[in-house]
């Protein structure tokens, strides 16, 4: 009989079918991000971490509260803590030699003001990479680019991350020790093994929230360059053929497009030529 009770009590705390089912059906369609059925243990296991948070009990009352009125800054909450926010510096490398060897050289031959764009920059690994990029091809020049960087994402959390640009030592630990020491400063407190994007870099960067699932986008809309890597992977291939002619709409004709590496345009109705793999431009 114990056990009986302990195993219903058990049961109320584990995320059913059902209630995955819906939480899946409602993520899919309002945040493009596919939840099939092996996902189930990973999604259970992070909201786990919500229910402790909100002190609610079962994953049943924790719906019912996140689809209601009351609930709205916690369904934010709940998406932080479903979508995967993997990131680092100089990730994917090639695009960024890509930049310094033949993008750059080539717009500056006719341009000095530069619009860029991440598009799913999670806690701006990515965007303080551009940045750094930007600054190393510009103190090769005479004529300088000035640019301008914007990061975007859905989670509220990891844009926070990407704005305080305070980092672990250990994620700069492979850039080469002179960038590290030109745009990265060391916490004054040895015993606290952080490192901080120095404030140069950081006022030539800004972040705001956009959901790739919206309709239109409220950004500019003359882009020179847009990264939008590694977050198609999660969406099906019809939300991913809309989102890049969301984004296109936004991009100069003859402005350049990455995607992550396992991503690409075959098959998609998109108004984009390949130069290389995962890079792109507006025709
Ligand atoms: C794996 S990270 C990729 C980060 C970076 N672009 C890179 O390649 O290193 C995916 C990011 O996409 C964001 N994301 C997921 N769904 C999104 C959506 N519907 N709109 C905007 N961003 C989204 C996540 O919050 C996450 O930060």
């Amino acid at each position: 009989m114990s056990y009986d009770i302990s195993k219903a009590w058990y049961e109320k705390r584990r995320l059913s079918d059902a209630d995955f089912r819906k939480l899946s059906l409602f993520i899919t369609s309002n945040y493009g991000i596919k939840l099939p059925p092996v996902k189930k243990v990973m999604v259970e296991g992070r909201l786990q971490k919500r229910l402790k948070v909100t002190g609610i009990e079962t994953f049943d009352d924790y719906l019912e509260f996140v689809f209601s009125t009351a609930g709205k800054s916690e369904l934010l909450e709940m998406i932080d803590a479903i979508s995967t926010n993997k990131t680092d510096f100089f990730r994917e490398s090639s695009h960024f030699d890509f930049m310094m060897n033949h993008l750059l050289p080539e717009f500056s031959k006719s341009g000095n003001r530069m619009n860029i764009w991440s598009a799913a920059s999670s806690s701006g690994e990515e965007i303080y990479s551009l940045a750094i990029v930007m600054e190393e091809f510009n103190s090769s020049q005479r004529n300088k680019i000035n640019y301008n960087i914007l990061g975007t994402d859905i989670s509220i959390d990891i844009l926070k991350k990407a704005v305080n640009a305070v980092y672990a030592h250990e994620r700069i630990k492979d850039l080469p020790i002179p960038l590290r020491n030109k745009y990265f400063l060391r916490s004054k407190d040895r015993n606290v093994n952080q490192v901080r994007v120095i404030p140069e870099l950081r006022s030539k960067v800004h972040f705001k929230r956009v959901n790739l699932m919206d309709a239109d986008y409220d950004v500019e809309s003359d882009y020179d360059i847009i990264f939008c890597r590694n977050v198609l992977i999660y969406f099906d291939k019809e939300t991913q053929e809309s989102v890049i002619n969301k984004l296109c709409r936004k991009l100069k004709v003859g402005g350049y497009f990455f995607l992550g590496h396992s991503e690409s345009i075959i098959g998609k109705n998109v108004p984009l030529k390949q130069l290389e793999p995962t890079i792109y431009k507006r025709v």
